[in-house]
């Protein structure tokens, strides 16, 4: 193993019923004022937020609510929630929902008491963080991202037509309560989209140095099969309790760190899809299904241990007579197989885009990431996009 330091600081509970037996005594020094951030009203139809509120009145808190947090969350978003914690003196944040709540909740955390603009400080390029956001704590309502177990927060500033993830460490949610039943209304596509962006997670992690057998990898290789046979077995039944809670901590151990220990790290097909959604607004996890397949057969051959071997350990692909280079190739064919059987999208049309759509002016805004086995230059890119057009 490489060298590495390792800090996750959220304190995770986990399991059917733990809102109402936990949040009580999180609640106890958690502030008197408390915004309740959430939605477009998900958790309304649900009943979430009656279960929640009832539980803030009952431990006295004065609630200021902090709603209509939309997918891919906008700075001007951000800057709305931190003028409203300002303007009500709000002590501590509780984010009740997916990804997109969470990580606007994580950057109103630092925008309510940072005096300059954390846009400019702290996302569009990495900042110092020396002062303390304010706590927050989060309620999961759908997985995927994994945003509930780390510090990283996702924002899009719509003019500059930017959109990035950065993770701050003092981010990261005080606690997580994760109830896998609540993810049960989910939306059968938002489902699988949450699964396929974390199988996208862990599969940027793994595919990028060291190849040594390794620990991290090891993990990842069960996660990766487990993501796949939960979403299959979701995918038939939406309340399947196994299925959901492994999706559930599944996608948390993607993005809780662990993996990501003593590895290079690749990132690049969330680097793509975070500029074609900066400049469509096309779903995340939607955007990488259509982006995986044709990103890893540009690249496979030159990664092809490891790629043989996600052949071999992830998709039981045999090994046959097959050189090194064709199961790689292989391997990448059994994922583009698996995203349609579950009928997730595979091209750009699909997600909305159309001749119009820039892809040229997209393609020369994405960062190139240099941890994974391509190196794309600009023209690698807008190809890839041209590939899954
Ligand atoms: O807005 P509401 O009404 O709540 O509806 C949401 C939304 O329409 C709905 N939903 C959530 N829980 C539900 C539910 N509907 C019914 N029942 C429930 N229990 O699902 C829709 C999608 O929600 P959203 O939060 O946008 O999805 P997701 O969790 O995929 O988050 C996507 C955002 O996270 C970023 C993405 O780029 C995107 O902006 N990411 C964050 C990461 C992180 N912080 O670590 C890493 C990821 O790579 C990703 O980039
Ligand atoms: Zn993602």
């Amino acid at each position: 193993m490489r060298s590495f330091v390792f800090e996750n600081s959220t304190k995770v509970y986990f399991g059917t019923g733990c809102v109402e037996e936990h949040l009580p005594a999180l609640l106890e020094g958690f502030g008197r004022t408390v915004m309740l951030a959430y939605g477009g009203g998900s958790v309304k139809r649900s009943g979430v937020y009656g279960r929640i509120t009832a539980i803030l009145q009952k431990a006295g808190k004065e609630v200021v609510e902090f709603s209509g947090i939309m997918s891919n969350p906008t700075y001007a978003k951000v800057l709305e929630g931190a003028a409203l914690a300002k303007e009500r003196q709000v002590e501590a944040i509780l984010a009740v929902g997916g990804g997109s709540v969470m990580d606007c909740a994580k950057a109103v955390s630092m925008a309510a008491v940072y005096q300059g603009d954390v846009w400019e400080d702290f996302w569009l390029r990495r900042g110092q963080v020396d002062f303390t956001p304010l706590p927050l704590g989060v309620v999961v309502t759908m997985s995927g991202t994994g945003s509930e177990c780390n510090g990283g927060a996702v924002v899009t500033h719509e003019a500059q037509k930017i959109k990035t993830d950065r993770d701050y460490p003092q981010c990261n949610p005080r606690f997580a309560l994760m109830d896998p039943t609540l993810t049960y209304t989910v939306p059968r596509d938002q489902m699988l989209y949450g699964g396929f962006d974390a199988l996208s997670h862990v599969m940027e992690i793994y595919f990028s140095g060291p190849d040594e057998e390794n620990v991290s990898d090891d993990i990842s290789e069960a996660l990766m099969r487990g993501i796949v046979r939960d979403l299959r077995a979701a995918a038939k039944n939406p309340e399947d309790y196994g299925a959901r809670s492994n999706l559930m901590w599944e996608a948390a151990m993607a993005e809780n760190r662990i993996i990501k220990l003593g590895k290079e790290l690749d990132f690049q097909a969330h680097m793509m899809e975070h500029q074609l959604s900066a400049y469509t607004d096309c779903c995340h996890g939607a955007g990488l299904a259509v982006l995986h397949p044709p990103y890893y057969r540009a690249i496979c051959e030159k990664g092809a241990v490891k790629f043989a071997r996600f052949a071999v350990r992830v998709w039981g692909v045999s090994p046959g007579g097959r050189c090194e280079e064709e199961l790689a190739r292989a391997g990448v064919e059994a994922l583009a197989d698996f995203i349609r059987e579950l009928g997730l999208p595979t091209t750009l049309r699909q997600l909305g885009m159309t001749e119009q759509t820039p892809l040229e002016e997209i393609a020369s805004s994405v960062i190139l990431t240099s941890g994974g086995y391509g190196r794309l230059t600009r023209d690698d890119v807008l190809a890839v996009f041209r590939a899954c057009f």
